[in-house]
């Protein structure tokens, strides 16, 4: 399967230099400077590949931004502090975020605002959905978090570590071996068994004969960047992504394209590639406290949704309402984004602990069918 221009590319680089990892075929797949997905898709949203959690209500931007503030308060209101968001998307739960802490006495007058993101139509987006902030807190674009300047930081990312790339292996009645991504007899790009036992054994759990294991080296080197930022300078970050329990020690890698499952080599650069992100291995590398991870549901709970929902149920009109309560059990019922996404938050240990992770038990009153 190399039935995209990308697909050649990166075909015709196995044919001269041998099979690829998993984690080069995906940050080809993603990052290529000109082919790469997250380089020129616009794929957040009805018309694109998937929807995301601020793109089904406002309410998840505004209590994430009332989180961020309560942070901010809780680190003495330090000014100037680096607001960042990592894979901004649309830029909708930035704006969402701003717009319900406009009222914290002097938080937007401390901020400056930092957007990573690689995706020149998704910069666009972000540019005009924050047009109305942005000529107020001063704001600049990153290709990659390093270039943040100094000072303290608040960050946020939803559905931004699931993109990394990630290492696959398998194991075999000799030990672990690496998943690669090789070309058949015609050319076509096809997933192997590297023939030797990884280096990478050492990092990988005692596992039975067939078990899978995932390894995300760019997560843990990206954790530790924003572990040594909060450590130098103060700060919280909070991250919000798909994960199970078994996150690390299985094959979780999947493809989407138009909203369904695809084959995890079918048209590279056309398709989105994500994992689900090893929180323990991020709060590790990160090297600073860490709570969570908690389910998205419990999270919002505490926060405040139900609440929110009900506040904005009254101005709202029946099918207004109707939506709202859609949304509320979208984003928190166990059996939708409630639980297989989850939010850790990394801290600096020194002001009080955060709001959302006392990990209450899931509440039962909360239909998973309400339309
Ligand atoms: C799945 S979307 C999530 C968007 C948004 N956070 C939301 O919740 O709607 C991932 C975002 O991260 C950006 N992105 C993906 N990989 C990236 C990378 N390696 N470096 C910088 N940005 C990246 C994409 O362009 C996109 O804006």
């Amino acid at each position: 399967m190399s039935n995209t221009e990308l697909g050649g590319l990166i075909a015709r680089r196995i044919a001269l230099t041998g099979p690829i990892s998993l984690a080069d075929f995906m940050a080809e797949a993603l990052g290529h400077p000109r082919l790469g997905y997250y380089r020129h898709a616009t794929p957040v949203g009805a018309a694109g590949d998937f929807t995301t959690a601020p793109e089904i209500s406002q309410m998840f931007g505004e209590l994430l931004g009332a989180w961020l503030a309560e942070r901010w308060l809780a680190m003495s209101r330090p000014a100037p502090v680096r607001l960042v968001e990592l894979g901004p998307g649309r830029g909708t739960l930035m704006a969402d975020a701003l717009r319900a802490t406009r009222g914290v006495p002097g938080f937007h007058a401390a901020l400056d605002l930092h957007l990573v993101d690689t995706n020149e139509p998704m910069r666009a987006a972000q540019r005009s959905v924050l047009q109305s902030f942005t000529s107020t807190v001063p704001t600049a674009w990153h290709e990659r978090f390093d270039t943040v300047p100094e000072g303290p930081l608040l960050l946020v990312a939803n559905e931004f570590f699931d993109a990394l790339p990630v290492r696959q292996f398998h194991r075999t009645s000799r030990g672990w071996v690496e998943r690669m991504v090789g070309i058949d007899e015609n050319g076509a790009l096809r997933l192997a068994l590297a023939p030797g036992i990884t280096p990478f054994a050492k990092l990988l759990p005692e596992a039975a004969v067939d078990a899978e294991a995932e390894i995300c080296e760019a997560g843990r080197a990206l954790a530790a960047a924003i572990g040594n930022h909060i450590a130098r300078h103060g700060g919280w970050a909070l991250i919000i992504d798909y994960s199970g329990e078994t996150a690390g020690r299985a094959a979780s890698l999947q493809a989407v394209r138009r909203h369904q499952g695809a084959d995890i080599l079918d048209r590279p650069g056309e398709t989105d590639l994500s994992a689900h992100v090893d929180f323990a291995a991020l709060a590790k590398a990160s090297g600073v406290a860490s709570f969570g991870p908690v389910g998205q549901g419990t999270f919002l709970r505490e926060l405040g949704i139900a609440e929110r929902s009900e506040t904005l149920k009254r101005k709202a009109s029946p099918e207004q309402a109707r939506t709202i309560d859609a949304a509320l059990v979208r984003l928190i019922a166990p059996d939708q984004m409630g639980t297989l996404f989850r939010v850790l938050a990394l801290g600096d240990g020194k002001s009080a602990p955060p709001v959302g992770f006392s990990d209450l038990p899931s509440s039962p009153d909360i239909p998973s069918d309400a339309t």
